[in-house]
């Protein structure tokens, strides 16, 4: 009776497992309540290597630099200040960040800075101007020029700022 109880179940489950149409994924949870980044292990994962918890403080979940305006007097008006798992080590395997943009035009009498969450721990940063105008291998000036609505030469004056 029991064999024919544990058939039974084995029979269902291979049923639901097999002719099920639905596929379902997603990050697994945290194993641990916390595992602040330990950057000097040479161990490589997907992440940091979790730093040995006797040796973890309260500074590896602090971050002063988000109360900081970033000095915006560069070729770009702007500055990015990262709270990522590099400045604040315990949010290693959360996959959040957050960054601080300040601005230097503002149609405002105030400076303007924007603070956003990302959901990665370690996202980077991309410039859009950078990315299109001093690309490397270069996009092609008529690529760029059809995209902007701009004439090649008008492309190749801008390539030139970011040379
Ligand atoms: C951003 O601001 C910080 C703090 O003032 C400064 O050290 C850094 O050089 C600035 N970065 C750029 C790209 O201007």
């Amino acid at each position: 009776m029991a064999n024919r109880m544990i058939y039974f179940t084995l029979g269902l489950f291979l049923l639901i497992c097999c002719y099920s149409d639905r596929v379902m994924a997603g990050d697994s949870d945290p194993l641990q309540d916390f595992c602040v980044a330990d950057e000097e292990s040479k161990v490589l994962v997907n992440g940091f290597v979790c730093k040995d918890p006797m040796q973890v403080s309260a500074d590896d979940f602090f971050f002063r630099g988000l109360g900081q305006a970033g000095n915006t007097d560069n070729d770009v008006g702007s500055n990015v200040t990262m709270a990522n798992v590099k400045q604040i080590p315990g949010l290693n395997t959360l996959g959040i960040s957050l960054v601080r943009i300040d601005y230097a035009q503002n149609v405002g009498h105030e400076n303007g800075v924007a603070i956003s969450a990302l959901s990665s721990q370690l996202p980077g940063v991309q410039t859009i101007a950078n990315s299109l105008f001093a690309a490397d291998p270069p996009l092609p000036d008529s690529v760029l020029a059809k995209a902007f609505r701009i004439t090649q030469e008008v492309v190749d004056y801008i390539q030139k700022k970011f040379a």
